[in-house]
């Protein structure tokens, strides 16, 4: 009921009210009823002005990724379509969203919060995800395709909410591998994806993004401060977390349906244009190991290949470090 009332003031012409007796008519309920209505999505942060002969008038929409709030700027057909929201997540919108996985929720569900205290990143790292300066979710997906292709499942969002937010913002932002992305040689977005699986076939994908959007500089954590920052920072502006989560929903559902329909060849080249990774020299660590090199390619693995003094070294996982030449 409360986003029919949304939608229909949000339908009104800008300074248009909607009358009360035309809301009750619309939706067949009391003028109490509707007025019940407006005074809790008033408690929710809504700012809806309220005339005793005009009727009512949307000024302004929360500062949150409430629900209706972002179905109201979705164009996509199901990623999105179901979202499941939450002030703070004491866990992380993964854990979440694997639980809704596990008990049959659709293709396409979404998981979203304002905070996550246990966020989680690649290598048992943590995330930092303060209140209503990010986003942080997780997306649920049921491929068809083969087990060993999941993994490019992460590049895949890379290359989507790279595009959404050049788009978006206009921050020149690029990729590095395997799914950071980067402004300026700091991090801007996290990408971790987990998956359950048989021995044979994928159960669901769960790729869990989080993006920092309105965090200032000084509010990094000292451990941050030098490696990660903000669309804010980056463009010197706040950024619309609603409209961005929109931007970002909807390149993810056209890449991944390019991906169901004729594979990852795209998407791979789609990457190897927005890396920031490919043509430098890179420190790889991982499972014990440290090595040097030239980052030349991905391979259709999504691989990471790198010339090393003894020969082309192929990097499925670990942490790689570019040294930037200034
Ligand atoms: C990384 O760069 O190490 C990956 C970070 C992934 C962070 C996102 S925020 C939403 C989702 N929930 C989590 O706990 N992690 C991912």
């Amino acid at each position: 009921m409360r986003s029919e009332i949304l939608d229909m003031m949000r339908r009104q012409q800008p300074g248009q009210y909607l009358s009360g007796e035309e809301i009750s008519r619309q939706l067949a309920v009391s003028r109490t009823a509707i007025w019940k209505h407006i005074r809790a999505l008033r408690q929710d942060g809504y700012d809806i002005e309220a005339h005793s002969r005009l009727g009512y008038i949307l000024r302004q929409v929360p500062d949150l990724l409430l629900p209706n709030e972002i179905e109201s700027r979705l164009s996509t057909k199901f990623i999105g379509r179901k979202i499941y929201y939450r002030s703070e997540v004491d866990i992380s919108t993964n854990d979440v969203a694997k639980q809704l996985a596990a008990e049959g929720c659709p293709e396409g569900q979404v998981v979203v919060a304002e905070a996550q205290h246990g966020g989680r990143g690649r290598l048992a790292r943590t995330w930092f995800s303060p209140f209503g300066k990010g986003i942080w979710f997780s997306l649920v997906l049921r491929p068809s395709f083969r087990l060993q292709d999941a993994p490019k499942c992460t590049l895949m969002a890379a290359v989507a909410v790279n595009k959404a937010i050049k788009k978006f913002t206009k921050v020149n932002c690029g990729i590095k591998w395997p799914n950071d992305i980067l402004f300026d040689g700091k991090k801007l977005v996290g990408i971790l994806t987990e998956m359950s699986a048989e021995i044979d076939a994928i159960n669901y994908v769960v790729i869990g993004i989080g993006v920092n959007v309105n965090i200032p500089a000084e509010e990094f954590p000292p451990e941050l401060a030098a490696i990660a920052t903000s669309l804010m920072v980056a463009s010197r502006d706040k950024i619309s977390r609603l409209g961005l989560i929109a931007a970002i929903l909807g390149e993810l559902e056209s890449l991944y349906t390019e991906v169901l329909r004729d594979g990852f060849s795209s998407i791979l080249d789609q990457w190897r244009d927005e890396s920031v990774t490919l043509g430098q020299q890179v420190d790889v660590f991982g499972f014990g190991n440290h090595f040097s090199g030239l980052a030349l390619d991905i391979d259709s693995d999504g691989a990471l290949l790198v010339q090393t003094p003894e020969g082309v070294e192929k990097v499925m996982a670990g942490d790689v470090s570019i040294r930037f030449l200034k």
